[in-house]
């Protein structure tokens, strides 16, 4: 199966990042669904079934040496540059050093288990929109003005991260499926 661990994000958090996309030229990208946002922490992509019984005791593992923090949303960004942008995503304004410091104790748990994941430098950020496989260059430059227009949109949005999810990604034509198949929730502050 395909696996991937994140924090979840709020729904008026997804609605907020959500609004970026709707803004972005259709012809160009791939909006994400806001039901399917979230903030990855490690990609570990198809393993076997067994798999995931390792990962959900890596993750309960962390879990206990994060504790719960406060995000606030920031401006829009781009890989892997605003220049030339595949991935659109909205960035944080608070929180994104716990994200990246959250994400690199996942990821020790999950290497003592021996669970495999894409070792990317990870990045706090919540992706809503991915470049289409055939763009034209005026599709493009479109892309680039709308993305320099909005990018600075996103309404500061305050949230708390207070767990960390397993999620099983089911492919198809019509996107992905995700589905939570184990939480951890974050030690609590002053513990
Ligand atoms: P993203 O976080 O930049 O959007 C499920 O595919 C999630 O894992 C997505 O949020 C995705 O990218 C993230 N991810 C990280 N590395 C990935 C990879 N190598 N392949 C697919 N998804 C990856």
């Amino acid at each position: 199966m395909r696996l991937f661990v994140a924090f979840p994000i709020p729904r008026e958090v997804a609605e907020a990042c959500a609004a970026l996309g709707a803004r972005l030229p259709d012809s160009a990208m791939k909006r994400v669904r806001p039901e399917l946002m979230h903030l990855t922490l490690a990609f570990i992509g198809e393993v076997p079934d067994g798999t995931a019984e390792a990962a959900a005791r890596a993750i309960a593992e962390a879990a206990t040496r994060i504790t719960v923090f406060g995000a606030r949303l920031g401006r829009a960004g781009a890989f892997p540059s605003e220049r030339a942008p595949r991935v659109v995503w909205v960035g944080l304004a608070e929180g994104e050093p716990q994200v990246r410091q959250a994400a690199l104790v996942v990821r020790a748990e999950l290497t003592k288990r021996s669970v495999p994941y894409d070792d990317a430098p990870p990045v706090g950020h919540v992706t809503v929109a991915r470049l289409r496989e055939r763009v034209t260059p005026q599709e493009r430059a479109a892309l680039r003005d709308a993305f320099a227009a909005h990018g600075g949109d996103i309404p500061p949005l305050d949230f708390a991260v207070v767990e960390a999810h397993l999620v099983r990604s089911v492919l198809a034509r019509s996107g992905p499926t995700y589905t939570t198949i184990a939480r951890a929730v974050l030690s609590s502050a002053g513990q």
